[in-house]
């Protein structure tokens, strides 16, 4: 079961209780707008999300976490890692468009990143970003990720950042 702390915030294993909390969240449009999957998720998208994500946690001992506000408990946002078909581990953030501009994303993955490296010692881990997503190619550098190139991935063109 992970339970990674920072300063403000907790990063804990997904719950089945979690549903609720965060579909508000990914329902947001500036939330789902660069997320792979669909623009307005239901309910039970999101069941199925979370039931990948303890599967995930299982499997691997890592998810994309749910990160808990520590000062009032609230869900704000996800983020953690995610074993791709190709074998590297991948970092993905998302939080609540309310809370965007505090630096919690780029605590949550700082931590997630640490976590990579000095508990599972992977060699690397990459990002892929929407080369629109501004907000997030702001996290990659904050984090100290370095650009590698443009992949085809999520049906996307993305950019790769290696950290
Ligand atoms: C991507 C996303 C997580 C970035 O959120 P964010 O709040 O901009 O990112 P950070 O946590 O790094 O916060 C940085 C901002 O907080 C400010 N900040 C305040 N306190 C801070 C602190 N203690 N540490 C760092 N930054 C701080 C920074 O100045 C910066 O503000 P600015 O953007 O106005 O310059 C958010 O836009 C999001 O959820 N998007 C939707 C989902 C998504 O697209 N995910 C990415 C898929 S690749």
């Amino acid at each position: 079961m992970a339970f990674i702390e920072t300063e403000r915030l907790l990063l804990r294993t997904w719950m089945p209780s979690d549903a609720a909390a965060w579909l508000a969240i990914a329902a947001q449009p500036d939330v789902a707008r660069y997320l792979p999957g669909v623009a307005e998720p239901t309910r039970s998208d999101v069941e199925a999300w979370l039931a990948r994500q303890m599967e995930e946690e299982e499997r691997e001992g890592f998810s994309c976490w749910p990160v808990v506000r520590k000062a009032d408990g609230a869900l704000v946002g996800r983020c953690g890692l995610h074993r791709m078909a190709d074998g590297d581990v991948e970092i993905a953030w998302a939080f609540d468009r309310n809370v965007w501009g505090a630096g919690y994303a780029t605590e949550a993955a700082r931590a997630a990143l640490a976590f990579a490296r000095d508990e599972r010692h992977l060699a690397r881990v990459v990002a892929l970003v929407d080369p629109r997503n501004a907000r997030s190619i702001g996290v990659t550098h904050r984090l100290g990720m370095r650009f590698d190139r443009v992949v085809r991935a999520y049906r996307r063109d993305l950019l790769r950042y290696i950290a």
